[in-house]
């Protein structure tokens, strides 16, 4: 259903949107932004849970990504159509707030879509359906509460099986007994306790990758890593009771923005001229040793004199250091950026038990460890190639969001859809006694979560009709963690086989999707204006010709 913007009023077309303007309302604007929607869900299915596979994604530039992260793989993909493009952003915001459950909440986004799509063709109104989702969801995540298990946020056994879950779908999962402990370990170094619960910033965990060695070679190290080397030979490579000197200046003869021209008319002139100079960055590195540091980190660039005279006070310096770093360095020594070097004094120093350079490989890294700060920690993610050691690096953030999670709140639930079936197998009774077309929502709701198990069936090839009906069989019996053992390809207690995972994600898995589902049918018109600017013509009036590409359905 289409409508001419430029409306006649007593026979003089009226312009409101520019002309190309695109326009879709209705039904039309629905199905569009449905499908838009489903097609992007449909794209990582494939990817959902441990059997799941890869995607490769190259990008313009010819970077190639290999994951199977469902918010990694949204972020690499382009996409146009605002609808896909606010699946690619609920994913974003579900990694941004638990870690993972990326593909889960874009899969039942689009499976909600899909059942609101049966409905809408059954003339339920949009808003009706909304509110059925929405009630369903409120319902649900009662229902999730209630089932879930209540655990200590430092059982450590319980945080290592949660990460464990969390990588069981990841490249990285033959090694996930390993990077589950350091997970764990990472995790509960930074946890805070606050009153009864726990505090945890995993902003603390610096994430470094090296591609060489393998991944059981990754490491955590207290305090800070970063691949950089000390500027000048003569310095020391080690330093123990580092007093470190954090600055964001230059320690360079500055140059001038514009061009001096200098007469030298003497010997004498020119060697005045380059005693000045060298005085100068003498002076800098006297500065240095004055205020008692012994290190130097420096954001910019340091001149090789003054490398000179601060190999011969035996202070090691490290040039270029990445701004993140800078803010962490300080953070993790108590120490102070400074901008100007005349400003710095002993009071801005960072203090760590050891700074050294050490070898990596072929390249050489400078570690800080001992800090001021216990909590800052460095997890070194060593893999055989750069691909590997980029997925892991994605790996290791779900774990230790997962780890996070669970200490924050300590309530985990059983994976492997069983608890998205009990949910439904429950919905679908308390949705007995709701009356009217919302009952058709929330019905349609409580078959929507299921497509949780069945896609972790069908990517173990198995048949998904005979999944669902056993499930829903043993959930009806009270078995309320029957769930898809994708390795055995057979219906199992997940609570058996230890597969946990956090309330959290599950929660914000199930809200996050239907908020985005929900938005996405409030929807019934679609303005797009045109990218490129029409050159000015005379008005077009109705009638008078289609102007965009999409043909008269679309336009105006
Ligand atoms: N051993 C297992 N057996 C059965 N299912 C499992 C097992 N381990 C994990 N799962 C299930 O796999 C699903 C998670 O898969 P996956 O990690 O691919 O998706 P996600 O967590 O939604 O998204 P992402 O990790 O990409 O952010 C969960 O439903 C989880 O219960
Ligand atoms: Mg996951």
């Amino acid at each position: 259903m289409t409508e001419a913007i430029p409306a006649q009023i007593s026979g003089q077309p009226v312009l409101i949107l520019r002309e190309g303007t695109s326009r879709s309302r209705g039904r039309d604007a629905q199905r569009s932004n449905i499908m838009a929607a489903r097609i992007i869900a449909d794209v990582i299915k494939s990817s959902f849970g441990p059997r799941g596979m890869d995607k490769m994604l190259v990008d313009t530039l010819g970077d190639v990504t290999i994951t199977g992260d469902g918010a990694a793989i949204l972020k690499e993909i382009d996409v146009e159509h605002p609808a896909a493009k606010m699946m690619v952003e609920v994913a974003k915001t579900t990694d941004d707030e638990v870690g993972d459950g990326t593909t889960s909440v874009v899969v039942l986004a689009g499976r909600l879509l899909e059942k609101a799509e049966e409905l809408l063709d059954k003339n339920v109104h949009p808003t009706i359906i909304v509110d059925g989702y929405k009630q369903a969801s409120d319902r649900a995540l009662k229902i999730l509460d209630d089932i879930a298990i209540k655990t200590s946020p430092t059982d450590r056994e319980m945080l290592k099986k949660v990460a464990i879950t969390s990588m069981a779908s990841k490249l990285v999962r033959d090694n996930s007994d390993y990077l589950a402990d350091l997970a764990v370990d990472a995790v509960l170094k930074v946890a805070e306790k606050d009153g009864e619960a726990y505090k945890v910033d995993i902003g603390n965990i610096e994430v470094e990758k090296k591609a060489g060695g393998s991944l059981v070679e990754t490491k955590l190290i207290q305090g800070i890593a970063m691949e950089k080397e000390v500027v000048h030979p003569g310095m020391p490579k080690r330093v123990e009771n580092a007093k470190i000197a954090l600055l964001n200046c230059a320690l360079e003869i500055e140059k001038t923005e514009f061009d001096a021209k200098i007469n030298i008319e003497s010997p004498d002139q020119m060697k005045t001229f380059l005693d000045e100079e060298e005085r100068l960055m003498k002076d800098m590195a006297d500065k240095i040793a004055d205020v008692e540091a012994n290190v130097v980190m420096c954001q910019k660039g340091i001149d090789d004199m003054v490398q000179h005279f601060l190999a011969k006070k035996n202070i090691l310096a490290v040039r270029r250091v990445k701004e993140s770093s800078m803010d962490k360095l300080a953070k993790a020594t108590g120490g102070k950026v400074v901008t100007n070097l005349k400003d710095l004094t002993s009071k801005d120093l960072g203090k760590a038990k050891l700074v050294e350079e050490r070898k990596l490989g072929e390249d050489e890294w400078i570690f800080v460890e001992g800090c001021v700060n216990p909590k800052a920690l460095t997890m070194l993610v060593r893999g055989a190639t750069e691909k590997i050691v980029d997925e892991a690096e994605r790996s290791i953030h779900d774990a230790l969001s997962v780890v996070r999670d669970v200490v924050r709140r300590p309530k985990v639930v059983a994976g492997g859809g069983a608890p998205e079936m009990e949910v439904a197998s429950r919905l679908r009774e308390w949705a007995e006694s709701i009356s009217g077309r919302i009952q058709l929502a929330a019905l349609g709701f409580a078959e929507a979560l299921e497509v949780m198990p069945i896609a972790l069936a069908e990517s173990a090839g198995m048949n998904p009709i005979d999944i669902t009906v056993d499930l829903r069989a043993r959930h009806e019996k009270g078995e309320k963690w029957a769930g898809v053992d994708v390795f055995n390809s057979k219906v199992t207690d997940m609570m058996k086989l230890e597969v946990y995972e956090p309330l959290a994600v599950k929660e914000q898995v199930v809200k996050s999707a239907t908020e985005a589902a929900s938005m996405i049918l409030r929807i019934d018109d679609v303005i797009a204006s045109s990218k490129e600017k029409t050159p000015a013509g005379p008005p077009k009036g109705p009638g008078a010709g289609g102007m965009g590409e999409e043909g008269p359905e679309s336009e105006y």
